[in-house]
């Protein structure tokens, strides 16, 4: 079983999703992903032959050209008269574009064609046998051995046109000049050139099964059974409305898949007579999905190639006289039904895939200006079946702000000297929404540069102070320098910073218990412009377990001059004790004027309580009491704080 250097489609679809090519083409949904990703995810390719004029100078031809198919034929670019217009003087411009082309957008190609009496010079034309023989060989070498080792050039039309309508040979100055012996020798020479190249003979009018086709079947089984290398047979299909419908087309590939080669549809197009209406349209539709489905329903059909995609560059009205708009693109690059229908031709019927794709790598921006950045990220990976459709772009706030069909994508429009924070997503065929990438933060330059800090925050008041933790608030910052205020950062006594926030307010955690705290707060703008430090603010947090126990004590009733704490509630920790300690904190001037359950020493504004003989011992968890009464100046209103145990 020979390799072909046919890469796989899974290869495919992940080099679809490492290019960093053309961006920006939507694709919202599954059901308006592009052709490719439908074919992609049916095991086949879609492809379109193309010109090299329009490639260079038209960006729309070139980005459906690009976002769309998975697979190139050059119309002309590769035929003898363009690669070797004169004996042995080889010119691969135009055929190296297209390769050139499809690899960028990872796209496989097919070479059309080598030997053909179309579009071949008259040098060759005139030649004696044993100089024609040689000219081909010659040039089957050069031209198929130039892309041998390019990935992208995976099959060959070695010959073409080869019979009449009735079947019997053409009468072309091959076959006049050197029997029919030129087909077996052209297979063999492409063969020695590229080992690896899928080799295909390729006509029209053999779409149904009649009189052509059937040669061309004999003779293809006739070559096989003699060891020539016939991988392939390529149906042209260019078909037009008023001949009707090869209605047996999926019999007649059926039938040479089962001599072992692998069928294709090569260069489809659907003329029709006059001008367009609608009903032309619909019946040009359904002409198109009838040659997909056929495709679809044979497993060794490898794909369909539509002969050009815009009806702006078609040979059909050059050719046809009457007859036009063949393809599925109308001359200002607007989808036709036709388009729709080979969409949904491949679209229809593929499982569900309810898989997402992979999660793709954190963004990292390039080429920032002050308005844009390129954001570049490791491409995702899909195996639901749908195949991966593109990615989403997002900004901190959740708001999508870009979509790109590869791994890149051009943000436009952003505003100077501003920090953005970004993340992607990669969608696939069915809609399938990865998790979120890691966020990137980058900022825009130029513009006027802000170098003006916000102004200082107020000082911070701390509350719902907890053994671990408290809420910070302050009155809020103001920022005039343009970039705008962006949060703040809060920092410790040591001048570490200890949180940041989008808001004058934060919630820290994870504190000590029993600890003081002195913090305060700068602001920060978009250019990263930092405030004055605020006043700062020392608050204490409570008596946590850190002692194995901890205590609370609640304020029963207070006068102008006292109060009385009752209960002060003691829990103990895990471990079991015998013994329990709380000191709590009294303001100055106050004294304990009675207590009970527990015995109290005053040192400076430290109490410290010592369990009764009675209620020193604590399972597990237990809890006592005790209280006491304080007498306090006339005017004052705090009370003790500051409980702990131990
Ligand atoms: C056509 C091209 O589309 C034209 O641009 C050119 O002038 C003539 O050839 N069968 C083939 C193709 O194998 O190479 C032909 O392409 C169309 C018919």
């Amino acid at each position: 079983m020979r390799t072909f250097k046919w890469r796989s489609l899974a290869a495919a679809a992940c080099a679809l999703a490492t290019a960093a090519a053309t961006v920006l083409v939507a694709t919202p949904a599954s059901a308006s992903a592009a052709l490719r990703v439908h074919a992609q995810a049916r095991g086949k390719f879609i492809g379109t032959a193309l010109a090299t004029s329009p490639l260079a100078n038209e960006t729309a031809y070139r980005n459906i050209a690009g976002s769309e198919f998975n697979q190139i034929t050059a119309e002309n670019a590769m035929k003898w008269s363009d690669t070797e217009p004169n004996d042995n003087q080889y010119t691969f411009s135009g055929a190296d574009q297209i390769v050139n082309f499809a690899t960028a957008n990872n796209q496989q190609v097919h070479g059309h064609t080598l030997v053909w009496h179309q579009q071949t010079p008259g040098w060759v034309q005139g030649l004696s046998a044993t100089n024609m023989r040689n000219a081909m060989n010659d040039h089957i070498a050069t031209v198929v051995g130039r892309y041998a080792n390019n990935p992208t050039v995976v099959s060959w039309d070695v010959v073409n046109e080869v019979f009449e309508e009735n079947g019997s040979f053409r009468s072309s100055f091959w076959y006049n000049t050197l029997g029919s012996g030129f087909i077996a020798d052209a297979f063999r020479a492409a063969r020695a050139a590229d080992p690896d190249a899928r080799l295909c003979i390729n006509d029209y009018n053999v779409e149904g099964i009649n009189a052509k086709s059937t040669a061309m079947y004999n003779l293809v089984s006739q070559l096989r059974s003699q060891g020539v290398p016939v991988d392939c047979v390529g149906f042209q299909s260019h078909l037009s409305t008023q001949y009707g419908f090869p209605n047996d087309l999926q019999q007649n590939l059926q039938r040479f898949a089962n001599l072992g080669v692998q069928v294709r549809i090569t260069e489809l197009d659907v003329r029709i007579q006059g001008s367009r209406t609608s009903a032309k349209d619909t019946q040009q539709a359904t002409y198109y999905s009838n040659v997909v489905n056929a495709c679809l329903a044979v497993t060794a059909c490898a794909g369909v190639t539509i002969w050009g995609f815009t009806d702006k560059y078609s040979w059909v009205p050059d050719t046809f006289p009457g007859e036009g708009f063949a393809l599925i693109y109308d001359n200002n690059y607007s989808q036709k039904p036709a388009y729709t229908a080979v969409h949904n031709a491949l679209d229809n019927g593929s499982t569900t895939d309810t898989t997402p794709p992979s999660t793709p790598g954190a963004p990292t921006a390039s080429g920032v200006t002050s308005s844009g950045a390129t954001l570049s990220w490791t491409a995702s990976t899909d195996s639901g079946g749908s195949g991966l459709a593109g990615y989403n772009v997002y900004n901190s706030s959740g708001t999508q702000i870009a979509t790109s069909t590869t791994n890149s994508v051009t943000l436009t429009g952003l505003s100077a000297n501003t920090a953005y924070t970004v993340y992607v997503r990669a969608r696939d065929g069915a809609g399938n929404l990865s998790s979120n990438s890691t966020s990137t933060t980058f900022t825009t330059t130029g513009g006027t540069s802000d170098t003006t800090a916000p102004t200082t925050p107020g000082t911070p008041t701390a509350s719902n102070i907890t053994s671990s933790g408290a809420t910070l608030s302050w009155t809020a910052s103001t920022d005039s320098g343009g970039s705008g205020l962006a949060g703040y950062n809060v920092y410790n006594s040591g001048g570490t910073q200890i949180a940041t926030s989008t808001t004058n307010s934060v919630a820290l955690t994870g504190l000590s218990a029993s600890t003081d705290y002195t913090v305060y707060v700068r602001a920060r703008d978009g250019a990263g412009n930092l405030s004055s430090n605020s006043p700062s603010v020392t608050f204490t947090t409570t008596g946590g377990t850190s002692g194995g126990c901890s205590a609370t004590g609640t304020v029963q009733t207070q006068w102008g001059g006292g109060y009385v704490v009752q209960p002060v509630t003691v829990t103990n920790g895990s471990s079991a004790r015998t013994s329990w300690t709380v000191t709590f904190t009294l303001p100055s001037g106050h004294t304990i004027v009675g207590s009970w359950n527990a015995t109290l020493t005053v040192s400076g504004n430290t109490v410290t309580a010592r369990n009764a003989a009675y209620n020193g011992n604590l399972g597990s968890g237990a809890s006592t009491t005790f209280g006491f009464q304080v007498a306090r100046p006339n005017s004052d209103t705090s009370t003790a704080s500051g409980y702990t145990c131990a």
